[in-house]
């Protein structure tokens, strides 16, 4: 038996019902474990041929993108709140990956657990890991808890 410890639990949400039930178990973990909790929304963009030409229109969707991913997890807040769980947040824009940015994230926080969800918004329902969730078990540096 190791005496490995749950103390600094990383979230990662996109809004999707399983990663709000993912929100539900890291919550009642770090409950009982006395952890505190980190929430992240990864906001990807691309300069794609609808915004070309007109940064002011991409600033603008990136702008409204994160403040969707901010209420999510607000709602987790209020969710940790409820249960006295110790909590902060971030949303991460990038351009380029998302897996990294959550590993990063976990990295930087000491992370000794994320929780996320099998699948996502994307939600192929016959696909049984989603991409984020693939990387993120294959490459994290720490247990991964993908929640179905
Ligand atoms: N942009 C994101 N920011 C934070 N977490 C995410 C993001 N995308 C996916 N996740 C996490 O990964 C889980 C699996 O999603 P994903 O692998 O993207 O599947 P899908 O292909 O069905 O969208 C989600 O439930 C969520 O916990
Ligand atoms: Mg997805």
């Amino acid at each position: 038996m190791t005496n490995e410890k749950f103390t600094n639990i990383v979230v990662a949400i996109d809004g999707s019902d399983l990663s709000k039930k993912a929100a539900d178990y890291a919550v009642s973990l770090a409950k009982e474990k006395n952890a505190k909790i980190s929430a992240v929304a990864v906001v990807k963009f691309h300069q794609t041929d609808a915004f070309r030409g007109s940064t002011a229109t991409l600033e603008k969707f990136i702008r409204k993108q994160a403040e969707i991913a901010q209420k999510w997890l607000d709602s987790v807040r209020t969710e940790a709140d409820e249960n006295n769980v110790r909590f902060e947040s971030k949303v991460i824009k990038t351009r380029t990956n998302v897996p990294e940015e959550i590993i990063k994230y976990a990295k930087d926080k000491r992370s000794d657990l994320i929780v996320m969800g099998t699948r996502g918004r994307t939600g192929f329902k016959k696909v049984l890991l989603g991409s984020v969730a693939s990387a993120v078990v294959t490459h994290a540096g720490c247990p991964v808890m993908v929640i179905r």
